[in-house]
């Protein structure tokens, strides 16, 4: 299996054994771990098909989608640049996923029609439920960067869950404002509002809140700055940092320290993969079978 395969041999990969029938589209996707994860939960399931990542060009995207639907793919994931151009390639969207207003799911459905949907959103739900036994929709969400694809869908996932209440803030307050007023018919009132990115701010606001994420890249880098002013967590928080490079960011180490329970951002990739998995087969995914996958890619590669 080579690392990537493109529109000009993508036909080789269905000669794999077992024949290649799901692929993540990206550019680049040599860094993609969906594999990793994907094929032992093939292999658990006894199911006939592997999983490539797939390297195309944006204006190469639907002719790479129509080979793969000749070629009896089951459906692929879509990953940065092209969650975007997916959203006008496929027959089909998903009404979530165009409110989310991005495809990382495609379905090759047995009429020969492709339906698109986005697994990031139900991924996030099923990653606080799993990981903190919290439903979305009980929660006082502080969100951290929500000026980002990351941070924008969480946002608009929690408000399609119906939040108690949705806090935006961005180092570029218009986004978040921006953002803010896309969401007020599904959180009216002063459900959904934005803060100014300040420690004053911050440490008034974090007393009445549940669930802070941390949806920018701060944490990736030990240069980077405090997210948050010093002392203003308590045990009552739980936090999530979609970061998962490191797996101990500064954030989820301050958090614990302060009795807070926290996470990083790798559950989230294994329940958007596990949601994925479950459209394709319709069938419960192994996700005990996925996350050793993902645990291992991610304990192997120096830099993913
Ligand atoms: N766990 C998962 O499944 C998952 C999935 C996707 C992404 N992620 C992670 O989520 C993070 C964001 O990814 P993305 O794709 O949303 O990136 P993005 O679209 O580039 O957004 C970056 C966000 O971070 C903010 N930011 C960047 N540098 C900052 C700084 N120095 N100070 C304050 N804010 C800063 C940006 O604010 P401005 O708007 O002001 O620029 C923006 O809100 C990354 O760490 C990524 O690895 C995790």
């Amino acid at each position: 299996m080579f690392p990537f395969y493109t529109l000009q041999n993508i036909q080789s990969a269905a000669r794999l054994s077992p024949p290649a029938r799901l692929a993540v589209f990206g550019d680049p996707v040599g860094h993609s771990l969906s594999p990793q994860m994907h094929n032992p939960a093939l292999a658990a399931c006894g199911i006939d098909a592997s999983y490539v990542r797939l390297q195309v060009k944006t204006e190469e995207f639907l002719p790479a989608l129509r080979a793969l639907r000749e070629l009896q793919f089951v459906g692929a994931n879509v990953t940065i640049p092209h969650k975007f151009t997916a959203l006008d390639s496929v027959d089909e969207v998903e009404p979530a996923a165009r409110r989310l207003g991005a495809v990382n799911t495609i379905l090759f459905r047995p009429d020969g029609t492709t339906l698109g949907r986005n697994s990031d959103g139900p991924g996030f739900v099923r990653t606080i439920q799993e990981e903190f036994r919290s439903d979305v929709g009980d929660l006082r969400i502080l969100l951290l960067g929500a000026g980002g694809g990351a941070g924008g869908a969480v946002a608009v996932q929690s408000a399609l869950e119906g939040c108690s209440q949705l806090i935006l803030t961005n180092r570029t307050e218009s986004k978040a404002r921006t953002l803010a007023a896309t969401l007020g018919d599904l959180l009216p009132g002063d459900r959904c509002r934005t803060l100014p990115w300040t420690a004053d701010d911050l440490a008034r606001a974090l007393p009445d809140i549940d669930l802070i994420i941390n949806g920018t890249s701060l944490g990736m880098s030990p240069d980077d700055p405090p997210l948050l002013p010093d002392g203003c967590l308590t045990r009552d928080h739980l936090v999530y940092d979609m970061v998962y490079k490191p797996l101990v960011t500064p954030l989820i180490a301050t958090a614990r320290a302060a009795g807070a329970k926290a996470i990083n951002g790798l559950p989230m990739l294994l329940w958007q993969g596990a949601q994925s998995f479950e459209w394709w087969f319709n069938q419960p995914a192994p996700v005990g079978a996925m996350r050793a996958g993902l645990e291992a890619a991610v304990a192997s590669v120096a830099d993913i």
